[in-house]
């Protein structure tokens, strides 16, 4: 497994990624190319866009870090990170969600950004659990939502 910055030409396959999230959850979401092109790989307030490949190539999922503007959607403080990371169900608990990271990390380096969001459903134990052990901890909670932030020391 390898990562690398996501092109354009991954649009298809990140967004099979996002079908594939949802027939395992349940949980509905966009998930189209344009929006996956809009919403990760050619947003302005993109910071990195990390995609994680097999030996083959196929894209097994990805992680973005945008810059937080004002109003954003999250009603996190502008000039923050936001993080998102979605991974194929086939692929969970070998060790992409934490290559991603180091990716994004590395990023945030680069940035100077010095906190980073993550917005994660409730009931979403392996997405709560993941981003605890990257190291990021519960500062705000409300209506099934659980806020967590990645403090840079
Ligand atoms: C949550 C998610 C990103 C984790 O990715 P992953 O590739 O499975 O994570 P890793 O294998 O790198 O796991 C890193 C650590 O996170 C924790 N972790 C991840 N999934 C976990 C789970 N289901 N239960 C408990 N701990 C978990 C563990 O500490 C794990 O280390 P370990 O396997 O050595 O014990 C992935 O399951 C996913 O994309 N889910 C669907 C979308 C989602 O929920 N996104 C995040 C919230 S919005």
């Amino acid at each position: 497994m390898d990562t690398r910055i996501a092109s354009l030409d991954d649009a298809p396959a990140m967004s099979r990624v996002l079908r594939e999230i949802i027939a395992h959850t349940g949980r509905d979401r966009p998930n189209d190319e344009a929006f996956v092109t809009r919403q990760y790989i050619a947003n302005p307030s993109s910071i990195r866009c990390t995609v994680a490949i097999d030996d083959e190539g196929l894209v097994l999922g990805f992680q973005s870090l945008v810059r937080a503007e004002a109003g954003n959607r999250y009603d996190v403080p502008a000039g923050w990170g936001i993080i998102g990371t979605h991974i194929s169900p086939r692929a969970h608990r070998k060790g992409v969600g934490s290559a991603l990271f180091r990716s994004s990390r590395e990023a945030v380096e680069q940035s100077g950004l010095k906190k980073i969001d993550a917005y994660i459903g409730a009931d979403n134990q392996s997405g709560l659990r993941y981003y605890e052990a990257m190291g990021l901890q519960t500062y705000r909670t409300s209506k099934g939502i659980v806020q967590k932030v990645f403090t840079v020391e």
